[in-house]
């Protein structure tokens, strides 16, 4: 219980209420306004939450100005540099680092759930030829609670688990697939001799007419990747993920609906208008233009790619990221395609340029993810199915947290109503 509170006054009526202030571990307290309505009769406005903590959480903890990120309380960089992308899962689905034997265990359980019913198989061929792999991303995860519904009792914690990990398991064989569909590939069988980004880039790559060969520094890229989105606590997809489980609603329809969120440009589009940006711009000596364009008040073009809503200062995650996309360009030996040397270029202007050196506006994580999945031969239209999965690993912590929650309701934002006042209907013969 908090000794802190925060009295309101009501100006207009002069009445008075108290209200508790809540402590978090770090970060900003929080006032707990929940009798606000009962007490004083008036509601908050607060348009996209940018005030206002949906839940109590102990998963991931963001501090903006500072540039942190912390995952259970360890910091992104050490979980980039030393783990993995299913122990990562592991700690943020069940809040500590798995000791050797849980560890493989929950490697073993991830690895038998991989494969999806045959009946789901059948789906990818009704869908149109050029459909976006997200639309269909959208539309089979969302389904898959047609075909698992032995554990679809969201009351029941067994059953939770069990369609977490399926969850988990089942999204890099559907978002393959959906690549695969639009190439008119067949669908291979995931391999579980495989660790869990191996078979997510053997199933997207493979033929059957040859031997697929791993390429170690494209798997270390993307495992990086994946680990710097698993989670990254209220944004609008996991609070979709919340809002949509808090009627009870089964979990592969929830996070259907957080795809559906993270689809946004706004969301999880920005790596993909990062190359669109590449593209167009073509050629470092065009640069200035654009550069020029993204300083002109009159003019609304941005440089996709820099700034950010939350980290001010700068994106612990960019920092991390930007060693493996240097890396893995010089491995890949593209620095000199054309492309790249654009981005080199870009870079280093906006680093030295005094317009984004006063806002801060240094390349985000989506600038070298971008480059990163570009390199990687990924297709543009892949690039945010890749954040879907990725970020898997976090709904599904939230949503779990979220059930076991014992304060939370179903989600039922109220509103300031500015329509018409009463009125009485008038018949359509009488109306002019
Ligand atoms: N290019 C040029 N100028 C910019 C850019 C940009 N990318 N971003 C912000 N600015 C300028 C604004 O014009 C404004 O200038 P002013 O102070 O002279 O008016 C100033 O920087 C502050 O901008 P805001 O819009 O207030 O910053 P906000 O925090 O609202 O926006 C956002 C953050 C949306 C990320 C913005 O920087 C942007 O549009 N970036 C490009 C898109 C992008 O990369 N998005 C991915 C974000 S990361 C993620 O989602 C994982």
């Amino acid at each position: 219980m908090s000794t802190h509170t925060v009295t309101i006054t009501d100006n207009r009526s002069g009445k008075q209420a108290e209200f508790d202030i809540i402590d978090p571990t770090i970060g900003s307290p929080a006032i707990d306004i929940r009798t606000l309505h009962g007490q004083l009769g008036l509601f908050t406005y607060d348009p996209g939450f940018q005030a206002t903590a949906s839940c109590k959480s102990d998963i991931t903890y963001i501090d903006g100005d500072q540039g942190i990120l912390l995952y259970r309380g360890y910091p992104i960089e050490q979980l980039a540099e030393q783990s993995n992308y299913l122990e990562t899962s592991f700690l943020l689905m069940y809040g500590h680092l798995p000791d050797p034997g849980e560890y493989d265990e929950f490697v073993n359980i991830i690895k038998r759930h991989t494969m999806v019913h045959e009946g789901v198989k059948q789906f990818f061929n009704g869908f149109q030829h050029d459909a976006h792999p997200m639309a269909i991303m959208v539309g089979v995860v969302g389904a898959l609670s047609a075909f698992y519904h032995d554990s679809l009792d969201v009351t029941n914690p067994r059953h939770r688990e069990i369609s977490a990990h399926r969850l988990l398991a089942k999204m890099p064989t559907i978002a393959a697939y959906s690549h695969r569909r639009a190439h008119g590939l067949p669908l291979p069988y995931p391999r579980n001799d495989l660790d869990f980004i191996e078979n997510f880039m053997y199933m997207m790559f493979s033929v059957p007419t040859e031997e697929y060969q791993i390429n170690p520094v494209a798997v270390r890229a993307m495992r990086k990747i994946f680990i710097l989105h698993a989670d990254h606590e209220q944004n609008a997809s996991t609070s979709t993920v919340r809002l949509a489980s808090s009627s009870g609603a089964n979990p592969f329809a929830c996070i259907s609906a957080g795809i559906a969120s993270l689809w946004g440009p706004a969301h999880g589009g920005a790596n993909e208008a990062v190359i669109r940006m590449l593209e167009e711009i073509k050629d470092p000596s065009e640069i200035p233009k654009y550069i020029a364009r993204a300083k002109d008040k009159n003019d609304p073009y941005r440089l996709m790619g820099f700034g950010h809503r939350i980290y001010k200062n700068y994106d612990p995650r960019a920092k991390i990221i930007r060693e493996a996309c240097n890396d893995l360009l010089e491995v890949l030996d593209s620095s000199n395609q054309p492309l790249f040397e654009t981005a080199r270029e870009l870079e280093r202007i906006a680093l030295e340029d005094e317009y984004f050196l006063e806002r801060n506006l240094y390349p985000n994580v989506d600038f070298y993810s971008g480059i990163i999945l570009k390199a990687l031969d990924i297709p543009l239209n892949m690039f945010t199915v890749i954040f879907a999965m990725a970020r898997t690993a976090g709904w599904i912590s939230q949503w779990l947290e979220m059930m076991e929650d014992k304060e939370q309701r179903i989600g039922r934002p109220r509103q300031i109503y500015t329509g018409a006042t009463q009125r009485d209907y008038v018949p359509l013969s009488q109306r002019r």
